[in-house]
């Protein structure tokens, strides 16, 4: 028998440990019950329509439940929902590793599944660490990071990232890493060339320690939607390679269409040592993630037995995932989602032109479907101001999560016309009256 809406809370109460978040507040509060969702809209259990403004966490990039998505899924579950991947192989895998050669920053070759986008970013610092060891350069043993990066939670991601709030009780356990100064809280662009300074700066004194640097390509997404220029990536490249370094690319979030290319590192013309993805890559349906490396990087770990790569999950190369990624990438291929994103992306544009001239607005700013407003007042991730705005438009049936002051849209790809418009006129308004 289906679940009342009160049982499940009851039950969600009771014994549900929910991420970021303080539940002595959550069970103060009437919760979001989803009880299904297609394109930008999640349908709660009381019937009710909410627009997804975040894109269930910056995965839905194809909206919920993308036609072609759910076919392969169906069809794949018919056939094998996994098997193990160390000692076989199968088509999804193949198939897509194969794909994603095609697609990808030419020369990224090699294709390592996990799970989500922490370990594909593990999966990079470990193979990018060990392949220097692996190569006799055992110097090379820091990893160059930007101020305020987020790149997932595992110890290991952790400590690439400078978010204080998500770092604070875990002293001792993390490992250090050269953290370059990028404009923390800063409006404007002045702080990509200090950024950029500041990396040449430190790359002329301790290049030689380098193993590699890492980034989010064009926007620091977790520290406040901070977005950059593809000129600015690309001298962080040619830096890093000036210095002998590696340089890995963090597209968890932005890639997928998300920045207006499939991928991000597209726009700066660059192919970096070890591409990462997951949220996008299977439209939001399944977790899943793969690291992609150059062929120079897979041949450090061959030849004698020790020398394999010692890594791999339960459910690496997941066949279900597979598939939901093959789709997501027809729908790619096929049915025009960049050429539809750019036009939204025009008419975020436009729709939002003056809102920087709104009282409270210190700066509006926009890179492909990401829109982020950021507030005069308040500051970074603990800093509650942004609720306000989020409470106000959850009052208007739209959800979203703040980032400290700074409040954002990461909606579908897909949303047609009217739902942009639809979107944009509840945030706007939850902005300019929040409660
Ligand atoms: C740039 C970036 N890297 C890594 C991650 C971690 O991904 P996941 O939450 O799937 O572990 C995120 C998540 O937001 C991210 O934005």
């Amino acid at each position: 028998m289906a679940l009342t809406r009160a049982a499940i809370v009851e039950l969600d109460h009771r014994h549900v440990w929910h991420p970021y978040t303080q539940h002595d507040e959550w069970v103060t509060k009437e919760p979001l019950v989803v009880a299904s969702a297609e394109g930008i809209w999640l349908t709660d259990e009381d019937g009710q329509r909410w627009m997804d403004g975040s894109g269930s966490w910056w995965v839905s990039n194809l909206g919920h439940g993308y036609p072609r998505v759910r076919e392969a899924l169906h069809a794949q579950l018919d056939k094998a929902a996994h098997v193990m991947f160390g000692g076989a192989t199968h088509a999804p895998a193949a198939t897509l590793a194969a794909r994603l050669a095609s697609v990808a920053p030419p020369g990224l070759t090699r294709t390592f599944f996990s799970d989500n986008g922490s370990t594909a970013v593990e999966v990079a610092i470990r193979v990018a660490y060990e392949s220097w060891q692996q190569r006799g350069e055992t110097a090379r043993r820091r990893f160059v990071t930007l101020e305020g990066a987020y790149h997932g939670d595992t110890l290991g991601t952790v400590s690439l990232g400078s978010i204080a709030a998500f770092r604070h009780r875990l002293d001792g356990l993390l490992f250090d890493v050269l953290s370059i100064p990028a404009g923390d809280g800063a409006t404007g662009t002045g702080w990509e060339s200090e950024m950029v300074d500041a990396l040449a700066a430190m790359l002329a004194a301790r290049g030689h320690e380098v193993a590699a640097v890492v980034v989010e390509p064009l926007i620091l997404g977790a520290s406040g939607m901070r977005m950059y220029s593809a000129a600015t990536l690309r001298r962080m490249y040619e830096l890093a390679k000036e210095a002998g370094a590696l340089f890995i690319a963090d597209e968890v979030f932005v890639g997928l269409g998300r920045t207006g290319t499939l991928f991000a590192c597209e726009q700066a013309g660059i192919t970096p040592d070890l591409l990462c993805l997951s949220k996008g890559l299977t439209a939001g349906s399944l977790p899943f993630a793969v690291t992609l490396a150059t062929e120079e990087l897979f041949d450090a770990f061959r030849g004698e037995r020790p020398r394999m790569f010692h890594y791999g999950h339960s459910y690496c190369g997941n066949p279900l995932g597979c598939a939901a990624a093959l789709a997501t990438l027809d729908a790619f291929a096929e049915d025009g989602i960049l050429e539809h994103a750019a036009l939204r992306a025009e008419q975020m544009r436009r729709t939002t032109a003056d809102w920087r001239q709104w009282p409270g607005v210190a700066e509006v700013r926009q890179t492909g479907l990401v829109l982020a407003v950021q507030l005069a007042e308040g500051s970074d991730y603990t800093d509650p101001v942004g609720w306000r705005i989020a409470k106000a438009a959850a009052a208007r049936q739209l959800l979203i999560r703040p980032l400290g002051n700074v409040l954002y849209l990461v909606p579908a790809l897909t949303i047609t016309e009217h739902e942009l418009y639809d979107m944009l006129e509840r945030f706007g308004s939850a902005i300019q009256s929040p409660l």
